[in-house]
């Protein structure tokens, strides 16, 4: 409540719900039986755990994490947030609006989305032309803190629309739940009608398909309704629709001994082979905090109760997984160093018969003893050691991580500033692989060599999510210094897609100019910082109950 008054926001009742979804409590819900709560009942009446999964509460708005962070537009070239400042924003940040404005598309006249770069001197267009969902989740972003939802809501509205299409490649037909990685308008002229195409993976290089598109619509859908308190459009049946789909496909029962998502390589924003495949940890973060969301935005009615339940018991399994075994410190790596192998029974410590000798060399001198993070992938006998910033600060604004590892994630970029951030915030993976296993994992790729694009290429959208992170950990002086770093290039370098080199010193080989998302990525993180109650938009709370959990526990508990 306090902070509400202190930052200045209206309370408004209708988005308390998706504030107490932030904080619920997953051990008492595993319990009960079946959830039934009645949505009148007041909030003194209920428990802890019920607020977990009630709808349509009225309670205050009571801390900084889940407050309502409305904009408020003074004009349209003006962003509201330098019009709220007290010092002179930096030149950059009109810039930026009047770029990020540039790239707009329209579907019958309504503002629909932003085009992943607007570079007319690209002699090759691809796809850059198009909407791409992951792409437009910082260009919302930056239109909801600047108090523009509209384009946000019809985006929302025209994806899920676009969900309920049928999907083949060749002969092959894709989940009803997929959502398009991109798409794109057709204006014909003469007809002077709009069409819509969308890419669901069947026309992407590599046909690789987009697993992140639908989290991050779950998110963007929560965010929307954090920001704007209006429930009404989560609330519509295409929306809950949508969200059952995609939920459908990712909790459906299989042959999985783990709870993690096993997904194809390419599946993320590294849409190539990158010996991702496997349970990325970019698609583990996103996948939980998809589940949070949607526990939020979910109505309990029969069906919903349903999902419900099956949510909460794998968000259960999921942080107890991800905790345990994704998690990589310096102790941790010593005892993986030590690890004995061949363990039969659930008496194993060495539960993955992880051979210690694949251990890479760099890992040793990479662990700093202060820090840690959550590795790439880990399955059968298999850990992926590399360190990767978008599943990193998911974890932290999802609260996957607890606030122990989150803590630790930022000690390990302050501990390894050169190595992560370098001159331009923040390598997308770290470090780049090499020579045989280059060929050997990206099968020659010559967009990904070494220290280029998603080969511990440098990648200025990340910047938002690093600076949340930043926020949400109670170091903002980090992102100032990234953010400093970037303004030292970007608008010279006209936006670039990403940097090259083991500093990030080089404008990407092949990178887009007035690439969409890092524009909208500087801004995002340039009014967080100015703000930090936007951060609610997408941060969500620790789930009481659930403290780290030591990995001498047994595995089947
Ligand atoms: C590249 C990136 C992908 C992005 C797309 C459009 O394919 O790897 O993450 O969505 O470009 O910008």
């Amino acid at each position: 409540m306090e902070a509400t008054k202190e930052f200045g926001m209206r309370k408004v009742s209708s988005i308390c719900s998706i504030s107490e979804m932030d904080d619920f409590d997953l051990t008492k819900l595993l319990d009960r039986p079946r959830v039934n709560i009645k949505r009148e009942k007041s909030f003194d009446e209920r428990s802890l755990s019920e607020l977990s999964i009630g709808f349509g509460l009225n309670r205050g708005l009571d801390n900084f994490d889940t407050a309502y962070s409305p904009g408020g537009r003074s004009g349209l070239d003006t962003p509201a947030s330098s019009a709220r400042l007290s010092f002179e924003p930096h030149p950059m940040v009109a810039e930026a609006w009047e770029a990020l404005r540039r790239s707009m598309v329209f579907f019958r006249s309504q503002p629909v989305g932003t085009i992943a770069a607007y570079d007319h001197a690209s002699e090759e267009v691809l796809n850059y032309d198009q909407v791409f969902v992951r792409d437009f989740v910082p260009s919302a972003l930056a239109f909801l803190m600047n108090g523009e939802p509209d384009i946000v809501k019809n985006f929302l509205i025209k994806t899920v629309q676009l969900q309920s299409w049928e999907k083949r490649i060749d002969r092959f037909k894709l989940g009803e739940g997929a959502m398009p990685a991109s798409f794109k308008v057709l204006h014909n002229p003469d007809r002077k009608t709009d069409s819509v195409v969308a890419d669901f993976g069947e026309s992407a290089i590599g046909r690789v398909a987009p697993v992140d598109s639908g989290f991050w619509w779950i998110i963007l859908l929560r965010a929307y309704t954090k920001c704007t308190g209006d429930l009404t459009l989560a609330e519509t049946p295409e929306c809950q629709k949508g969200m059952k789909l995609i939920l459908d496909l990712c909790l459906s029962e299989g042959f999985d001994t783990f709870p993690t998502l096993l997904c194809a390589d390419g599946c993320s924003m590294i849409d190539r082979r990158m010996g991702i495949y496997g349970y990325p940890i970019e698609i583990q973060a996103l996948f939980y905090m998809s589940l949070k969301c949607s526990l939020a935005m979910l109505k309990p009615d029969t069906e919903g109760k349903e999902f419900m339940e099956k949510i909460v018991k794998r968000l259960h399994a999921l942080s107890y997984h991800m905790r345990s075994y994704f998690w990589l410190d310096f102790q941790q790596l010593n005892d993986i160093y030590r690890y004995k192998t061949e363990e039969y029974s659930h008496t194993a410590v060495n539960k993955f018969n992880v051979i210690p000798d694949s251990i890479p060399e760099w890992v040793f001198d990479f662990m700093p003893t202060r820090g840690g993070y959550f590795i790439g992938n880990v399955s059968p006998a298999r850990m992926d050691f590399r360190w990767f910033a978008l599943g990193n600060c998911v974890a932290i604004l999802s609260s996957l991580a607890t606030p122990e590892q989150s803590a630790a994630i930022m000690d390990l970029i302050e501990e390894r500033w050169e190595e992560l951030v370098g001159e331009m915030p923040i390598k997308i993976c770290y470090p780049a692989i090499e020579n045989h296993e280059w060929r050997i994992v990206t099968g020659c790729d010559p967009k990904n060599t070494r220290w280029s694009y998603h080969n511990g290429g440098s990648w200025p959208v990340l910047l938002w999510l690093v600076t949340a992170a930043c926020i949400k950990t109670g170091r903002p002086q980090i992102a100032r210094k990234m953010i400093e770093l970037a303004e030292s290039r970007l608008l010279k370098d006209s936006w670039p897609e990403y940097y090259d080199g083991k500093l990030g010193r080089y404008v990407g080989k092949q990178a887009r100019k007035y690439q969409t998302w890092s524009i909208a990525g500087y801004l995002v993180a340039k009014m967080m910082l100015e703000d930090p109650s936007h951060l609610g938009m997408i941060s969500l709370e620790e789930d009481r109950q659930m403290k780290p959990i030591k990995r001498s526990a047994s595995w089947t508990c």
